[in-house]
């Protein structure tokens, strides 16, 4: 029987062929990579779908346990190789390993004491943990007995945690006494303390001790982690789940509204995941791997634990940040662990390049092999750092695009094995079939154009729908051109097929790789008494790629405008997070509409940018003169 590194892609011509493949039969192609894995019971259906209703479900009537795939059958071939390596904080703590066999009893035992508590297969259980190994654990707990997992970025606010709670209702919530990050320390059980005086569904909250810093405890609901894992079996019998059971809950922005809960599944997510992981990455058996993403993040599900996991790699998690105690933190850690595949976000690549080369250059990097980017599109600057810097021109860079929605990674060349080219992507993967169309939807069948980009046809990691609520799942992903998935996104494509990603054609703004709606921004601004109307919109910022500004209307004007933009500013914090904060507010007497009373955001975003002589024709406008006044304030700023 094959295995599943059978299936690594090693020359251009392979990938060629698989990609061929996969189009011609797209079912076989699966169908091969999917019998490599561990299943209780096999498929009896490689695909059905119907984007018109939308449906979309793999290897049907299948059953497994991702955990299996991730965990027990490595036990068998490598138990003492190290799964999880762990990197604290505070460079003078101590790594902490996890073979695969260490790994699977921290699982077993957390997933007893998960079913001690009465959580069961299909509860939605809400994880708002610091990067710590515990994360991962409760993770693949949950995963483990079937319940569902929804983990939460620890840099949202009490507000956005508690509403992505009672979204999904869940039962249970997973914390820990605070977060180090750097020089600060976040009391993250007092935000989620705050959070769930706004939930009712939650009936217990397990609290990890990382920081040993005092808080609040609720003895009818609060329960320490070691206290309720000591003495339990770390063995535990994986539910038997099926292909399409929902594996977990995560959120992102949308361009309207409360967030989207993305709902993955078991089957076709693993499959994915790890087969795009072994083929991006080109990874080896004895390759150290370190994704420098947030688990929160669909980056840290698909590439940190699932994918990686479920190939039998070793994955190096980071808690910190990379400018603590210094700028060289990255580097220290790759020289210290050799690490051999860096994936991280343009956004960390160009604050890394304002600082001197000499902290680079104090490291030996000559075990990287494999460079990533991700979560947003590099520039051609940021790009050529990376190469020079960190890869020596000779390290392969793979420049990744995907989405939250899709599971994985559909765009992205095959490091060292298919070409690569300056801020493309480059070609689509086996199984993907990319098309860009013009705003009408019409296919643009040159390959050098410039349109909107489209997936027509269904890949085993697709998002099944959001949350509660599949008619939005339709309105936002299946509803901008018959047939296609829509993924927002607008792209370039060279006369080889090459695609460069150029950013989000809707209103979500990703500042410092985090998407942010901006609709969500406006309503927390509104929320403001003072404030009667705002538009919120991105600009290009050398270090975040876009960075957020807002345009605020008062009913009525105040000698002190700084501390109204401070309170607007905490607001914002307060129901989304920080990382939300506008770095410029701006107080107007209108914003420029159009005479149906749209607002003009496009003008909006010229003014942010300062491309004045871009405006094109305002004549047309409702209130002309507003444009006016912003570009005096402008100039006063
Ligand atoms: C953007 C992150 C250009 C894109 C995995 C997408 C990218 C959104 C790239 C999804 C890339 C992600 N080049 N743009 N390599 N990767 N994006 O859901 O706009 O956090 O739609 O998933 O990030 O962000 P999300």
């Amino acid at each position: 029987m094959k295995q599943l590194y059978d299936y690594q892609l090693k020359t251009n011509e392979s990938f060629r062929e698989a990609h061929k493949k996969s189009i011609e039969n797209p079912q076989a192609f699966w169908g091969e990579i999917a019998s490599t894995f561990k299943w209780q019971q096999p498929w009896e259906e490689v695909l059905r779908y119907d984007w018109s209703v939308p449906k979309t479900a793999w290897f049907l009537g299948g059953k497994l346990n991702i955990t299996e795939n991730c965990l027990d059958c490595h036990v068998v071939t490598h138990p003492d190789k190290d799964a999880l390596i762990w990197e604290p904080n505070d460079p003078n703590d101590a790594t902490v390993r996890y073979t695969y066999k260490d790994l699977l009893s921290a699982v077993c035992q957390f997933a007893n004491g998960l079913k001690n508590q009465g959580i069961k297969k299909g509860d939605r259980v809400c994880i708002y943990m610091p990067m710590v190994p515990e994360l991962t654990i409760a993770v693949l707990a949950c995963a483990r007995i079937g319940a569902i997992h929804s983990v939460v970025f620890a840099g949202f606010s009490s507000t956005a945690l508690a509403a992505r709670i009672n979204d999904a209702s869940c039962a249970l919530l997973i914390t820990s006494d605070g977060a180090f990050r750097g020089n600060k320390t976040v009391p993250l059980k007092d935000i989620a303390d705050q959070a769930l005086a706004q939930c009712e569904s939650v009936k217990k909250c397990f609290v990890f001790q990382r920081t040993f810093q005092e808080i609040n405890w609720n003895p009818r609901k609060d329960i320490w982690w070691h206290d309720f894992i000591e003495g339990l079996a770390d063995t535990c019998t994986p539910a038997i789940m099926d292909a399409e059971d929902p594996l977990f809950i995560l959120y992102t922005s949308g361009s309207t509204g409360k967030p989207k809960g993305m709902v993955h599944s078991c089957g076709g997510y693993m499959v994915y995941t790890a087969y795009t992981f072994m083929n991006v990455f080109q990874y080896q058996p004895e390759d150290i791997y370190w994704c420098t993403a947030d688990i929160g993040w669909i980056t840290g599900h698909s590439y940190m634990i699932y994918g990686p996991l479920a190939c039998g790699a070793t994955s190096l998690h980071f808690e910190g940040v990379p400018s603590y105690p210094k700028w060289n933190r990255f580097w220290e850690i790759c020289e210290k662990h050799k690490v051999t595949q860096f994936y991280t976000a343009p956004t960390a690549i160009r604050a890394l390049a304002k600082h001197p080369t000499k902290l680079i250059e104090d490291y030996d990097l000559s075990s990287l092999k494999v460079l990533g980017s991700v979560g947003e599109p590099i520039n051609e600057e940021a790009w050529h750092w990376y190469d020079t810097h960190i890869g020596y021109n000779e390290t392969p860079i793979v420049d990744t695009w995907w989405q939250t929605e899709t599971g994985g990674i559909l765009i992205s060349s095959l490091a060292g094995v298919t070409p690569q080219k300056p801020t493309y992507a480059t070609l689509p993967m086996p199984g993907i079939q990319a098309a860009l169309v013009d705003n009408e939807g019409k296919v643009i069948i040159e390959n050098e154009a410039e349109g909107i980009l489209t997936i027509n046809y269904p890949w085993p990691s697709i998002a099944r729908t959001i949350y509660g609520d599949h008619e939005r799942y339709k309105e936002v992903y299946f509803s901008a051109f018959e047939g296609r998935y829509f993924p927002g996104d607008g792209a370039l494509r060279d006369v080889d097929g090459n695609y460069r990603i150029t950013g989000r054609v809707d209103d979500v703004v990703i500042v410092s790789g985090h998407n942010l709606g901006t609709a969500p921004i406006e309503n927390a601004i509104n929320a403001h008494p003072a404030v009667v109307e705002s538009a919120v919109v991105g600009y290009p910022h050398d270090i975040k790629g876009n960075a957020l500004m807002a345009y605020v209307i008062l009913y009525e004007s105040i000698e002190d405008n700084a501390t109204l933009i401070s309170e607007v500013r905490e607001e914002i914090s307060k129901q989304i997070g920080p990382i939300a904060k506008p770095d410029r507010v701006m107080v107007v007497s209108g914003l420029p509409k159009t005479r149906s009373g749209k607002i003009m955001r496009r003008i909006l975003r010229k003014l942010a940018a300062n491309e004045i002589d871009q405006l094109g024709d305002i004549s047309t406008l409702l209130n002309p003169e507003i444009v006016d006044e912003i570009i005096a304030g402008l100039a006063k700023e």
